[in-house]
C-alpha cells in the first residue's frame, strides 16, 4: 500500500461522502436544477470532507457526462480534475499562501472565459488566514461575479470570517460525523484493505477519532503498519497509548476509596510512562460514560455517583488546559475531588476487610501516631491558602517528629517531592512559627531505596543522626553496601 489510506479513499460522488445529508442533497438538487451559487463558504472541522466535497462540485459543474447532479468520474475533465491538472480548477491554501498576490491573480483572471471548462472552480481552503489586504481583494471579486466562475471558499473557522464576505456567499454547514457512521466506514475500508481487526478495536478508533474520518483512517493505518495478526483492542490501546483499561478503573476505585497512597501511585506511574494529564482524564471520562451505558461492575458499585466523579473530572480537565503547573493542578485536583466523593462501600470481600486492616495499622506506624496538630495545620493552610506544590510535597512525606525537629521523609520515586520541600525548609519553618507560635527545624530527607528495604537498625540510625543534626545533614544512599556514607 503505497498510497496514504484517507488519499486514497477520498469519495468522488456526493452519496459516496458519509455523513453531511444537507450539504449533499442542497449541491446535488442546486445542479439539478441549475441554481449553483456563485459562491459557497464550506464551514466545519478537520477532516470532514470539506476539501473533497468542493472537488466533487467542480467536477460536476465541469463534467462531459454527469448524472442525477453526480460527476461520471470517467470523462476527461473528471480525470483531470481528480488529478489536479485542470486549467480551470484552482485550488489553493490561504494557510500557507495568505497574500493579495495571488487573490489579485485570480481578480485578474477571473473575467477570462475557462479555457477547457464550463466552470471556473476557485477553492480556497482556510482562507479564514488571508490578510486584511487580500479579504478586500477577494470581495471586490464576489461583488460582481461573472457567471461562470464559482468560489468555494472553505474554512474551520468561520467566526474569522468577517460580515461583508459572509454575506455574499452561501454557507454551508459541515458536521462531526458521528461515530457509528466513522464505525461502519472503517469497517468497510478494513474489508477493502483485508486489514483483520475486531470491531471492539474499530469502535475504539472511531471515538479517538473525534468525528474526523482523516483522523479515522489515519489512526486506522498507523494500527496496521504496528499491530500483528488480527488487531485487537488491546493492540490498539498500546499503539495508541491509551491506559489500560485495568488502570483507569483502579483509579476510579482509588477517588472513591480515597486511597491516597494507590492515587500518588498512579500519578507517578503517568509520569513515568509520559503520559498527559489531560489524555488520562479523559479517557477516564469516557470510560465512567461507557460503564454507564453498559451498566458494567464499576456503576454496580458506585451508581450515580459516577455521574459526579465525570462531572468533577471536566471541570478539572478544562482547569489543566490553561495552566502549566499541570503535575500541581492535576494532584490537588484529584485528591479535592476525591475527598468530596461519597464513601461508597464495595460488596466486601473477606480479601479487602483485610487489606483494610493491613493498611490501617500501615498508616499507624508511620503517620496516624505521630500525627501533630501544627502539621497539620500547616497543611491546611498551604492547601487553602498558600503553595499548592508545598501542600502537595508535605503529602507525599512520611512525618514524624523528634523534639523540635520534623523529619520529612520520602521515599523512592519522590525525589521531585523532596526537592520541592528540601527548598523551601525556610518558608515551612516560617510558616509553622506564624500558624503554632513554636520554632521547629524541618529535615527532609530523601532515600533512594525504599525503606522497608533498609535494614531496620540503618533506619534507625539515620533518624538518630538526623535528630542531632536537624536540618544540617543530607542523607544519600550510595551502592549496594548495607553502610550510609553521609
Ligand atoms: N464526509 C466524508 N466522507 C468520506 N470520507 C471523508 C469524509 N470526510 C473526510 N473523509 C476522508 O478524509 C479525507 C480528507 O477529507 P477532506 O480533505 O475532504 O477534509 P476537509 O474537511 O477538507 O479537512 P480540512 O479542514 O483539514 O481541510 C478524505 O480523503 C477522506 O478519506
Ligand atoms: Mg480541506
Ligand atoms: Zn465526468
Amino acid at each position: 500500500m503505497s498510497e496514504v489510506l484517507y488519499r486514497k479513499y477520498r469519495p468522488k460522488t456526493f452519496s459516496e461522502m458519509v455523513g453531511q445529508e444537507h450539504v449533499k442533497r442542497i449541491l446535488k438538487n442546486a445542479v439539478k436544477n441549475n441554481s449553483v451559487a456563485h459562491a459557497y463558504i464550506f464551514s466545519g472541522p478537520r477532516g470532514t470532507g470539506k476539501t473533497s466535497c468542493a472537488r466533487i462540485l467542480a467536477k460536476v459543474l465541469n463534467c462531459s457526462n454527469p448524472h442525477d447532479g453526480e460527476p461520471c468520474n470517467k470523462c476527461e475533465n473528471c480525470l483531470e480534475i481528480d488529478s489536479g491538472n485542470f486549467m480551470d480548477v484552482v485550488e489553493m491554501d490561504a494557510a500557507s499562501n495568505r497574500g493579495i498576490d495571488e487573490i489579485r491573480k485570480i481578480r485578474d483572471r477571473v473575467s477570462y472565459l475557462p479555457a477547457k471548462g464550463k466552470m471556473k472552480v476557485y477553492i480556497i481552503d482556510e482562507f479564514h488566514m488571508l490578510t486584511r489586504e487580500a479579504f478586500n481583494a477577494l470581495l471586490k471579486t464576489l461583488e460582481e461575479p461573472p457567471p461562470h466562475v464559482l468560489f468555494v471558499l472553505a474554512t474551520t473557522n468561520l467566526e474569522r470570517v468577517p460580515e461583508t464576505i459572509l454575506s455574499r456567499c452561501q454557507i454551508l454547514d459541515f458536521k462531526l460525523i458521528s461515530n457509528d457512521l466513522v464505525f461502519e466506514h472503517l469497517k468497510k475500508i478494513s474489508k477493502l484493505e483485508g486489514i483483520e481487526i475486531t470491531d471492539e478495536a474499530l469502535k475504539i478508533i472511531s471515538e479517538k477519532a473525534s468525528g474526523s474520518l482523516r483522523d479515522s483512517l489515519a489512526i486506522l493505518e498507523q494500527v496496521q503498519r504496528y499491530g500483528s495478526g488480527k488487531i485487537t483492542l488491546e493492540q490498539v490501546r498500546e499503539i495508541l497509548g491509551i491506559v489500560p483499561k485495568e488502570l483507569l478503573e483502579k483509579f476510579v476505585e482509588a477517588m472513591f476509596e480515597k486511597d491516597l497512597d494507590l492515587l500518588f501511585e498512579i500519578v507517578q506511574r503517568l509520569i513515568m510512562e509520559n503520559k498527559a494529564f489531560e489524555t488520562f482524564i479523559l479517557e477516564t471520562i469516557e470510560n465512567l460514560l461507557f460503564s454507564m451505558k453498559e451498566k458494567s461492575d464499576l456503576y454496580r458499585r458506585y451508581g450515580e455517583s459516577l455521574i459526579d466523579l465525570a462531572d468533577e473530572l471536566t471541570k478539572l480537565l478544562r482547569d489543566l488546559k490553561y495552566t502549566d503547573e499541570k503535575l500541581t493542578i492535576f494532584e490537588v485536583g484529584i485528591l479535592q475531588i476525591s475527598k468530596n466523593l461519597p464513601k461508597l462501600g464495595s460488596p466486601v470481600t473477606e480479601k479487602e476487610i483485610q487489606k483494610e486492616i493491613t493498611v490501617e495499622t500501615k498508616n499507624k506506624d508511620s503517620r496516624e501516631t505521630e500525627k501533630d496538630e501544627g502539621i497539620e495545620k500547616l497543611k491546611d493552610y498551604l492547601k487553602n491558602e498558600g503553595d499548592l506544590d508545598l501542600w502537595v510535597a508535605l503529602m507525599y512525606a512520611d512525618i514524624s517528629r523528634q523534639g523540635s525537629n520534623i523529619v520529612l521523609e520520602y521515599k523512592k520515586d519522590h525525589k521531585l517531592h523532596f526537592e520541592i520541600a528540601d527548598s523551601k525548609i525556610e518558608e515551612l519553618k516560617l510558616l509553622y512559627k506564624r500558624l503554632n507560635g513554636e520554632d521547629v527545624v524541618f529535615s527532609p530527607v530523601y532515600l533512594e531505596k525504599k525503606v522497608d528495604d533498609l535494614p531496620e537498625e540503618s533506619v534507625k540510625i539515620l533518624k538518630k543522626v538526623l535528630s542531632i543534626f536537624p536540618g544540617k545533614v543530607r542523607i544519600e544512599k550510595r551502592g549496594d553496601k548495607d553502610g550510609e556514607e553521609i
